[in-house]
């Protein structure tokens, strides 16, 4: 099969990444998380402590920045200026913050290019809220996975108590329904299928089975 850009997008909790993760291995493809680069620039703005309205400190502190990946089997590794963040940026206040820079332009612009670049090569697979609408509108294959609000909690609920996290079901959905409400309603890219995508509700699927669907689907 000729090596292809395969786009899969959805909500907080859909089980995007660990998807993406298994088919990518399944056909020897290079996976690339974009919700971790949007992370890896939150960190930074938190560290630099600059002020986002102000459009010349943000250009600037873009232009210094260098966002760097590597995509190993079971890991993406994400980099910035050199130094890896891979487990920083996965804080609560990391999400946080990710959820808001999400919505500048300028930060939205400068990640398209890199995530434009992974991709000159085929051989991808990319998740994220707009790939198929706005990164790859011309991906050879779109996938838009969903599940109800219960339990894409409930699957964070079982991987925060895995690392031994305190929390709560009741916040855990909070975050999460006003995740999605941020990522649906702003008006830079949001999160929505393309209209060529295929939708899988993964709410009563298992990760194998939503994984053998979209390898089906692929050879189709
Ligand atoms: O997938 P994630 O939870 O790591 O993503 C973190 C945030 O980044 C999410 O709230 C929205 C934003 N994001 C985005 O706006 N566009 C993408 N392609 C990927 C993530």
């Amino acid at each position: 099969m000729d090596k292809i850009i395969i786009a899969i997008d959805g909500p907080a909790g859909a089980g995007k990444s660990e998807i993406a993760k298994r088919v990518a291995r399944g056909l020897k493809y290079e996976y690339i998380d974009t919700g971790a680069m949007y992370r890896a620039i939150a960190w930074k703005l938190l560290k630099s402590k600059i002020n986002i309205e102000d459009d010349e400190e943000l250009q600037q502190l873009i232009d210094n920045t260098e966002i760097s990946w590597q995509s190993q089997e079971n890991v993406f590794r994400v980099f910035v200026d050199g130094g890896e963040v891979t487990d920083e940026i996965r804080t609560q206040s990391i999400t946080k913050k990710t959820n808001e820079i999400s919505m500048i332009q300028k930060v939205r612009e400068y990640l398209l290019i890199l995530q434009r670049k992974a991709g000159v090569e085929k051989g991808i697979i990319m998740e994220g809220r707009d790939i198929g609408t706005a990164v790859f509108p011309q991906a050879e294959k779109k996938f838009y996975l969903d599940a109800t609000l219960e339990e894409r909690a409930k699957r964070r609920y079982r991987d925060l108590k895995k690392q031994d996290q305190t929390v709560k079901m009741e916040k855990i959905k909070e975050a999460i329904r006003f995740r999605d409400e941020k990522d649906k309603n702003r008006s830079l890219n949001p999160l929505k299928a393309a209209r060529d995508a295929i939708l899988i509700d993964t709410t009563n699927l298992s990760l194998e089975e939503v994984v053998q669907c979209i390898l089906d689907k692929l050879k189709k």
